[in-house]
């Protein structure tokens, strides 16, 4: 996911990752097929499941973005790396951000709540296109860590959000398909445009 709030962009500069032997990988674009795809569980905690997760974030980093599924660097696996990067409350010129970055490998939902949020999502693999999204506005998540290690939360805010638009790509869906038709054709024909430009 992109920063939800495009009047707040990420400065790219403030998100340089720090010196790490990792890779930035190709993030794939709607309408490739592969985003379609309904991902595979994670099996196998290794240390080529690490070097992904670590991939991941390197790559979620340089975009910039604040979420990142492994499907959408072509890896069909069900792993999310986030990092929302909020403002540093103690940073009076509000650049700062707080690193926070979080992995979940076979996450789970349940217990959604009846009330819901809206956010202006964006999305890597939809450049540079945003459209408000209504979600539950808390959902509880079990998951797995990089040592297959269990892991339950109950995600609130922005974290809650983020969580569901990754998960959506477990999935094969993207945010644009939570829009009516004719909003999603609007971005679709915005993006294409935006690409002829390019
Ligand atoms: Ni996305």
């Amino acid at each position: 996911m992109y920063c939800l709030n495009p009047q707040r962009p990420l400065d790219p500069a403030l998100l340089r990752p720090y010196l790490h032997p990792m890779a930035i990988l190709p993030i794939i674009e709607t309408p490739d097929p592969r985003l379609r795809v309904i991902s595979k569980p994670v099996e196998t905690f290794d240390a080529e499941l690490k070097q992904l997760v670590a991939d991941m974030f390197e790559t979620m980093y340089d975009a910039p973005g604040i979420g990142l599924a492994a499907i959408q660097v072509g890896v069909p696996k069900r792993i999310l790396v986030i990092d929302l990067q909020e403002p540093d409350p103690e940073d009076e010129e509000g650049k700062k951000v707080i690193r926070d970055p979080r992995v979940f490998i076979n996450p789970v939902f349940s217990d959604e709540s009846e009330e819901h949020s809206v956010y202006s999502e964006g999305c890597l693999s939809v450049p540079e296109q945003y459209a408000d999204v209504t979600r539950p506005a808390e959902v509880t998540v079990d998951w797995q860590d990089e040592d297959g290690k269990h892991h339950q939360e109950r995600m609130t805010g922005l974290m809650a959000t983020c969580i569901q638009h990754e998960h959506d790509h477990l999935e094969g869906i993207l945010f644009i398909d939570h829009l009516s038709r004719l909003k999603r054709e609007m971005v679709l024909k915005k993006l294409a445009k935006l690409r002829k430009a390019a």
